[in-house]
């Protein structure tokens, strides 16, 4: 009597593989294609300039004519408020200052996922994702450095 038994696990098993594989291939591909964290963001495109930390040291920083701001001193520069839109524009390049040794616009933080955001005027502003979370992580860098 074990030959009956045994067949059907035989079958069984390659059935269930299949099943799986089947499945995994109808899941979303959302999360191979998400948006890079603020983390991941920052680390790539800003730290250069504005260094790991925040605090205007970057690789390159010493070799420019104008200096990256101290990212960790605007929301003390601002009365304590942390300003988000202002940061936010400026990574949009919205108040792109001449562009020679200043700060580039990163155009590639406009697209993907948007997001509602209120940047404090009490207005939920659909905002791309990537750019929302680079003011987030920003502000936490000067939170950070506080402490
Ligand atoms: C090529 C170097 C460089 C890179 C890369 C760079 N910045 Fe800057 N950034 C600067 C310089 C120089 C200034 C100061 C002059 C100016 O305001 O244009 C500045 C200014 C700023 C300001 C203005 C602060 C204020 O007073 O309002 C913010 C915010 C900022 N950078 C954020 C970022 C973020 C976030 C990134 C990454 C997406 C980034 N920067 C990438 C060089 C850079």
């Amino acid at each position: 009597m074990r030959q009956p038994r045994a067949l059907p696990l035989a079958f069984g098993l390659p059935l269930c593989a299949g099943l799986m594989v089947a499945l995994a291939a109808c899941l979303p591909l959302k999360d191979a294609v998400s948006a890079p964290s603020g983390a991941d963001d920052y680390a790539d495109f800003c730290a250069v300039c504005h260094g790991v930390s925040g605090k205007g040291d970057g690789a390159v920083a010493a070799d420019m004519g104008l200096k990256p701001t101290d990212l960790t001193m605007l929301a003390a520069q601002n009365g304590g408020t942390f300003p988000k839109a202002r940061v936010m524009s400026k990574i949009w390049g919205y108040t792109k200052t001449p562009p020679s040794a200043n700060m580039p616009a990163f155009a590639a933080l406009l697209e993907g996922d948007m997001v509602l955001v209120d940047t404090g005027d009490g207005i939920a502003t659909p905002t791309p994702l990537r750019l929302a979370q680079l003011g987030d992580y920003v502000e936490a860098l000067g939170v950070k450095a506080r402490k």
